[in-house]
């Protein structure tokens, strides 16, 4: 059943591309995007004021990414929930809203009461699911499914990755249906959505090389992942996935919040990832790798391939391929959910099964 892996969860990260392949391609028709199960006409996307992206754990995460794609893209203003926080904080439902539930199992006792909650105010949901017929799938008003077969392991990895491509298709569609795209880059990004399954597989192929590198970090107690903008999304992301199967503590920083009082924690020898693609912010977020480095942090950096000059203040470099900004998640995380693995299999840790954690949490 794991196919040669020995664990699901090294078999699900190299599920991804055709998770990925298959989230895309039914969306994609004759240059144009194409989300029947939205059940929204243009006008109704062109009244759209608010979204409320509502979720736990990583697929929070892709929340936290989809603000900026959603804002930056089709200009709508997004706030993203904690499903178990949204419930408990008198939300203001105002019409025009919609709300997006994102779920892998579709049976997160949180993400459904505040899924009911949304309802009973008269605001329209929208699911991100990828259990079919899940409670979630039911009950929302509408349904997108990711379409990343089963997953296993408790770890996410491909329900993941195929959750963000929900969030780009919907941004994009909603971005050109509002007049807040050209023709023209919608079109590129059509073909940066088509190269990516390749792109993460390319990434994939890398891991002996992030293995031998995790193998040097097994003892290590605290790892600080920093990042600004989708970077700081992907670090949080990067952040969870490390101690939830590695049992190391670490911390996700927005990078420019580390001066103001985490940066007193960096030792020497403190593993630092510093993710780095979006480039309006490199320079900003270089200058904070360098201030680690200099208080004898090691620096583990992903930036995007031609940022050479990052060699002179990190300690080693994963470069990804060339995509749009908006997409930079889909490949920046591969590298992070490598290094997570192997740290697990190094200290010979049950991957699939991390202690104290369930695939789907069912009590609130
Ligand atoms: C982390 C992980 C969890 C889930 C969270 C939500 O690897 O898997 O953080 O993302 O429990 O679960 P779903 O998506 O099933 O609602």
């Amino acid at each position: 059943e794991k196919g040669g892996y020995e664990f699901f969860m090294l078999k699900e990260m190299y599920e991804q591309p055709k998770a990925v392949t298959d989230t895309l391609s039914p969306r994609l028709k004759d240059g144009d995007i194409v989300i029947e199960e939205l059940g929204m006409t243009d006008e109704e996307i062109r009244a759209i004021k608010k979204i409320y992206i509502i979720a736990c754990g990583s697929a929070y995460h892709t929340g936290v990414t989809a603000k900026y794609v959603f804002e930056g893209l089709a200009r709508i203003p997004v706030e993203v929930d904690l499903a178990s926080e949204f419930r408990y904080r008198n939300p203001i439902f105002e019409p025009n809203t919609l709300a997006v539930i994102v779920s892998q199992s579709g049976e997160t006792a949180d993400s459904l009461a505040a899924l009911r909650e949304a309802k009973s105010h008269g605001i329209k949901v929208l699911g991100i699911v990828n259990v079919v017929g899940s409670s979630i799938a039911r009950e929302a008003d509408n349904v997108m499914y990711t379409w990343a077969g089963p997953e296993i392991a408790v770890a996410t990895t491909k329900a993941y990755s195929t959750q963000l491509i929900a969030h780009y298709l919907l941004a994009m569609k909603f971005a050109k249906v509002r007049g807040e795209i050209s023709e023209e880059v919608f079109q590129e990004m059509i073909e940066d959505l088509k190269r990516l399954p390749a792109q993460i597989e390319l990434l994939l192929a890398n891991k002996e090389r992030i293995q031998r590198f995790a193998n040097r970090y097994l003892a290590t107690e605290h790892v600080f992942f920093i990042g600004r903008g989708i970077d700081y999304a992907i670090s949080m992301e990067g952040s969870l996935k490390l101690k939830e199967i590695s049992y190391i503590h670490s911390e996700a920083y927005a990078a420019g919040e580390l001066k103001h009082g985490t940066i007193s924690l960096i030792e020497e020898g403190t593993l630092v990832s510093a993710v780095l693609t979006q480039e309006e912010l490199y320079k900003k977020t270089l200058s904070n790798v360098q201030e680690v480095k200099t208080r004898g942090a090691f620096v583990l950096a992903v930036t995007n391939a031609g940022n050479i000059e990052i060699e002179k203040s990190a300690d080693y470099v994963i470069y990804l391929p060339k995509t749009n900004k908006y997409f930079a998640n889909s490949l920046a995380i591969i590298p992070l959910q490598l290094f997570s693995y192997y740290v697990s299999l190094g200290k010979g840790l049950d991957v699939d099964k991390p202690r104290n954690l369930a695939k789907s949490v069912t009590v609130e």
